[in-house]
């Protein structure tokens, strides 16, 4: 009969031990593996209404303001106290923009179809359809910059916020 012998017992139990604490040392590591990652965090920020509205008021309301014989022309004011209510889910005035399904700004589909359905978008881009009109702003220009806010805010569903 082999007695159990003290240093055997202690070697036993110094090994459990090693094992049990590399259990523990891996399983903490797959947790912090599986907790979410912070790359939502490092998407671009999203233009607000806010900044789309100071384009507006800085390039394009010296025409599209209650008064003026562009905005009649167009049917459209810029200016903040009327711009969204004349922009979002409305139609065009412009016929064919009207009869190809645009809206103003469209917020129906995903964000490619609320961008392709969006008349504002086509007017700032260049326009290949004269049916269309010109492209907006008709006097003076919008920096890419300017552009890329207005993209993100009708990609993002023209939210007022
Ligand atoms: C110099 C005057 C002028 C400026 C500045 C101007 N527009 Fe216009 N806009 C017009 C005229 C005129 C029309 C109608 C004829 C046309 O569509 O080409 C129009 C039409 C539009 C339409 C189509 C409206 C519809 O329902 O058919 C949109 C959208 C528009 N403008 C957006 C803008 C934006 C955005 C800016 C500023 C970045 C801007 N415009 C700056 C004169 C101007």
């Amino acid at each position: 009969m082999i007695k159990s012998n003290p240093v055997t017992n202690g070697l036993s139990k110094l090994i459990k031990g090693i094992v049990i604490s590399s259990l523990i040392l891996l399983s903490s590591c797959n947790t912090d593996d599986s907790t979410p990652s912070s790359s939502k965090n490092k998407l671009e920020p999203q233009s607000t209404w806010d900044s789309v509205q100071t384009i507006f008021s800085s390039k394009c309301i010296s025409c599209h303001r209650s008064g003026r014989r562009h905005a009649a022309t167009s049917g459209l004011i810029l200016t903040h106290n009327m711009a969204y209510e004349s922009l979002v889910d409305t139609s065009p005035k412009n016929e064919q923009a009207l009869l190809d399904g645009f809206k103003r700004v469209s917020t129906s589909g995903n964000a490619e179809e609320r961008l392709s359905k969006s008349f504002l978008w086509k007017k700032v881009q260049i326009i290949t359809n004269s049916a269309y009109g010109k492209k907006m702003p008709t006097r003076g220009s919008l920096t890419s910059s300017e552009i890329a806010i207005i993209k993100s805010w009708i990609e993002s569903g023209a939210l007022k916020d």
